[in-house]
């Protein structure tokens, strides 16, 4: 077995892993290059996983044209989840439909509004959460673990291409020709909501098209990291 195979294989056991030992495994797919390749593994091979996405309603027209890409592909369903409308009026009415540029509290209360609550109720009632986070994605990530309790969340989540690299990512996209957002091919290696994504340089690091304008330790909207804390089994 390849080094790449042995890699596909862990991924593997560790969703076979979630399903025995959780009811009601959920899958936080951003349709990110990352998430691409656990919706192809999760629809191959443990279609129980349910996969659901956060629209924020800022996405990206790629991301929209991906998410109708994997519903052809795939018969797994993608659930979407939205903010709260209230939510969204109320912050709009105070901050204006761009406040996330003026402060970092701004921004960190448009991610909780968009992302961190409607994540919460996408997460209500399961067992266990999967996300396709990688180690070297970022500095606020180096300490993830492969299989944790989230404490934030009150429930178990994994991370199972923690240890990948973004190369073994996209060996495997083109061994497996998995749909993925064409915003890759235009510079975007990490991409979340447009007004807060942008373009990188060759080099540069792969989360600095992100919130562009903090610096890289904090560059976390809320999902992950804050108040949540990890705890290793
Ligand atoms: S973020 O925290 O900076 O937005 P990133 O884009 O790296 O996160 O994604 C990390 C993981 O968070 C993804 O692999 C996915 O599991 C989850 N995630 C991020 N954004 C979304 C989203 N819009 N919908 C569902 N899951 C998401
Ligand atoms: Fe709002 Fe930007 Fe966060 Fe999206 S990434 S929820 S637009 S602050």
């Amino acid at each position: 077995m390849s080094a790449s195979e042995q890699k596909v294989a862990q991924v593997k056991a560790l969703l076979a892993d979630a399903v025995r030992d959780f009811s009601q495994v959920a899958f936080a797919n951003s349709l990110g290059a990352e998430d691409m390749v656990l919706t192809d593994l999760i629809a191959r091979f443990e279609p129980d996983i349910e996969m659901f996405s956060l629209d924020t309603g800022r996405l990206p027209q790629e991301t929209y044209d991906l998410m109708q890409a994997v519903r052809a592909r795939y018969s797994v369903p993608l659930k979407v989840y939205f903010p709260a409308a209230a939510s969204v009026e109320a912050y709009v009415e105070k901050n204006g439909v761009n406040g996330f540029y003026d402060s970092i509290d701004q921004r960190k209360a448009c991610c909780y509004i968009r992302k961190v609550e409607p994540l919460k109720r996408a997460l209500a009632g399961k067992g266990a959460w999967i996300t396709g986070m990688r180690r070297d994605q970022a500095t606020t990530r180096g300490s993830l673990e492969l299989s944790a309790f989230d404490a934030e969340q009150g429930l178990h989540k994994f991370n199972p291409l923690l240890d990948w690299t973004n190369a073994e990512v996209w060996e495997y996209i083109k061994l497996h020709d998995v749909p993925y957002n064409k915003l890759h091919d235009r510079f975007y290696p990490s991409i979340g909501c447009a007004p807060c994504t942008r373009q990188v340089t060759p080099g540069e690091d792969i989360r600095s098209g992100r919130w562009w304008w903090e610096s890289a330790d904090g560059k976390e909207c809320g999902l992950h990291v804050g108040k949540m804390s990890l705890q290793k089994l």
